[in-house]
């Protein structure tokens, strides 16, 4: 059975990192337009938006294109390095690792690329939770998007999927353990300035959420929240599901 315990690395190391950067934009590219709507209440008030698993920035770029203040965090270093130069007018970038960190107090959260289920089980999962429900002021908005119990049942066993550029490629090994755990096998290639191939691998593993426990859990901490398909317009994957919300006004 695999064990519960968080990889001694954060995910996304250099590498693969980068591929992300290159290849795996589209996600946040598709659930910017619903993630804007939703926060319209606050532009207004130049109210601050707190990022959790920013990557690279890909939909730190569009908070901040629409005029937001923009708090961006994420656990991996290499990620980080590529989001400072992505987005330089972000109000800040920082390393913030779920779900001990304390986040700042903020007017919303914002979250894509199910960022919750890389903890380790679902007693973090819904640690992470309770801390970003506390970290909203009230008037608050929380938008961010988790893998569910559905997520992978459509997979076939030992299913490799892949993606290529002109200089770097990935490819991943899919499995499902468990009834609440998903695994990629990601090996990475990238092409250095010599021509030749670096090759890395990383082993994800994603916790599904029980959606039935997030919602009281989140009403607990003042938030009134819904599991809904999307964020806006865009088609999610079946099982990712986007948790959105708002704390009760003062
Ligand atoms: C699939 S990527 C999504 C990145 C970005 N939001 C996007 O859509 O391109 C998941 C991100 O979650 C971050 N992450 C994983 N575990 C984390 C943790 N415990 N705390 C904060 N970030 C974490 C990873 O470093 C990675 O950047």
């Amino acid at each position: 059975m695999t064990p519960e315990v968080a990889p001694s690395q954060p995910y996304y190391r250099r590498d693969l990192a980068l591929a992300h950067h290159l290849g795996y934009g589209f996600h946040a590219d598709a659930c910017a337009p619903g993630i804007l709507r939703l926060l319209e209440p606050i532009r207004p008030r130049r109210g601050l938006v707190l990022e959790l698993g920013c990557g690279s920035g890909a939909l730190t770029r569009h908070l901040v294109d629409a005029g937001h203040r923009v708090v961006a965090t994420d656990a991996s270093p290499a990620m980080l390095e590529l989001a400072r130069p992505a987005v330089p007018d972000a109000e800040e970038i920082r390393l913030l690792t779920l779900p001990d960190d304390p986040l700042p107090e903020c007017d919303a959260v914002v979250s894509v690329g199910h960022v919750l289920s890389y903890l380790p089980d679902e007693a973090s999962l819904e640690a992470a939770l309770a801390a970003t429900a506390k970290a909203l002021r009230p008037g608050g908005v929380f938008a961010l998007d988790l893998l569910d119990r559905r997520y992978g049942d459509d997979v076939p066993p030992d299913e490799t999927r892949g993606r290529v550029g002109d200089d770097w490629a990935v490819i991943a090994r899919l499995s499902r353990p468990a009834e609440n755990r998903f695994v990629r096998e990601i090996t990475t290639f990238i092409r250095t300035e010599d021509g030749s191939w670096r090759r890395d691998d990383e082993r994800h593993e994603n916790v599904l959420a029980d959606t039935s426990r997030v919602l009281p859990l989140l009403a607990l901490h003042g938030l009134d929240a819904r599991v809904s398909n999307s964020f806006g317009d865009e088609d999610l994957p079946r099982g990712l599901v986007a948790i959105v919300g708002r704390t009760l006004a003062a």
